[in-house]
């Protein structure tokens, strides 16, 4: 457990600041340092001088304040600590950080902040359910905004559901957790199709969304460790904070990750085009009522392959994805061996074909050795399993 974690707390405004008195209380009980900034909301609910004798520090509440701003506070604040708390979190706070607003010294500092930032909702429950908050708290985990909770119960304003903030426990618990100790590791995660130029306009391509490798490069990244992603053309949101190179054809993807020195775990997510045109037009193919437009086919670099027999450097751990339709097992099985790669995470694209763009999975994590079978679970729950596991092969070995 990291026993000098700094955090920034932010009080926003809501009836559940009484519990972060004692939140400072638990959080300084475990030797953390906490800094807090009181939103004006928040000041309503409890007072500076009793935030203050608590976190043994003093409290920040105003943007403007020529003092703290004269050495840039808003900059100053973020920095310094690991991480920020917002506790509770009003839907407000939520939807001005959701928008990039800055409007006061809290939502400043959540806007220019390069570290991880948590939640703690409050609110009641149909603020909660609000489609309006619920699309500003999509927005913010796509941007790898962390939450917890909220959670359901009785509520201050007499109507019951969800809307509770997590007692002051269960947030020091996550907080520990997520921020237990930081990985020294380089992962490479490529993820996304790719598109293979026909001509300028026209492309051969597949149904990969990226969703998965994303969520995969997300998982390594909330462990601190030091991503590249290779992401091919994808509508998907990636977080500002993950380092992405993004490319179009194979041949790019390739070409990107020679580039990527001292890669210790492999992810192959790519839904990688295993063709190529031969000689794509400079310009477009024109339509002709006599003559059909050939296309020569060529083999594209197996990138899989590349890095499992890669003998000068080859990662510590390689892992392939297979996409099957049929004896998905026995398929896998064979990649793994033809690919050399250690690891395999299978998934049977006949019985589901709404794992292409889902937020949904079903995976069989095949190794020399064993099988496990991951049934119907979310994206980023098989980003952060795997992400787990690959952790825990690295310590024991
Ligand atoms: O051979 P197949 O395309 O089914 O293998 C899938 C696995 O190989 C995936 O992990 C994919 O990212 C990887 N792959 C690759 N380079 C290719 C083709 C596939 O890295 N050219």
């Amino acid at each position: 457990m990291n026993k000098n974690l700094k955090i920034l707390l932010i009080i926003s405004g809501g009836i559940a600041a009484y519990k972060s008195l004692e939140l400072i209380r638990i959080l300084k009980k475990n030797n953390i340092k906490v800094q807090v900034i009181l939103t004006k909301g928040g000041e309503k609910f409890v007072t500076a001088l009793s935030v203050a004798s608590l976190s043994e520090e003093k409290v920040y509440q105003d943007l403007f304040s020529l003092k703290d701003e004269s050495e840039m506070g808003h900059i100053r604040l973020s920095r310094e600590n690991d991480l920020i708390l917002v506790a509770p979190a009003s839907a407000n706070i939520m939807a001005h950080t959701a928008a990039g607003i800055a409007y006061d010294l809290a939502t400043t500092v959540l806007l220019a902040s390069n570290k991880p930032i948590y939640f703690a909702p409050s609110m009641n429950v149909e603020m909660w359910n609000n489609p309006i908050t619920q699309k500003n708290i999509k927005t913010l985990k796509e941007n790898n905004y962390n939450f917890i909770g909220p959670e359901s119960g009785s509520l201050a304003c007499g109507e019951h559901g969800n809307g509770r903030m997590s007692e002051p426990e269960k947030i020091l618990k996550y907080i520990m957790e997520t921020n237990k100790k930081k990985i020294n590791l380089n992962i490479l995660v490529t993820a996304g199709p790719t598109y293979e130029a026909i001509d300028p306009v026209r492309y051969l391509g597949n149904k990969s969304s990226g969703k998965q490798g994303i969520e995969i490069a997300k998982a390594f990244q909330n462990l601190g460790a030091n991503v590249s992603l290779v992401l091919g053309p994808s509508k998907e949101n990636v977080p500002s904070n993950i380092n992405t190179i993004n490319i179009q054809s194979a041949k790019d993807m390739f070409e990107a990750i020679k580039k990527i020195k001292n890669i210790d775990i492999a992810v192959c997510a790519a839904a990688v085009s295993d063709w190529k045109i031969d000689s794509p037009s400079k310009n477009k193919i024109k339509k002709s009522d006599t003559d059909k437009p050939k296309i020569n086919l060529s083999l594209n670099p197996d990138i899989l392959y590349y890095l499992s027999t890669n003998k000068k450097n080859r990662p510590k751990l390689v892992i392939g994805f297979a996409a099957e339709t049929e004896d998905l097992i026995k398929n896998a099985q064979e990649k793994l061996n033809k690919k050399n790669c250690d690891w395999i995470l299978a998934n049977d694209v006949s019985k589901n074909p709404e794992i292409f763009g889902g937020d949904n999975n079903s995976i069989s994590l095949i190794t020399k050795s064993n099988i496990e079978e991951w049934n119907t679970i979310t994206k980023k729950e098989v980003a952060e399993k795997l992400a787990s596991k690959v952790i825990e092969s690295i310590e024991k070995n």
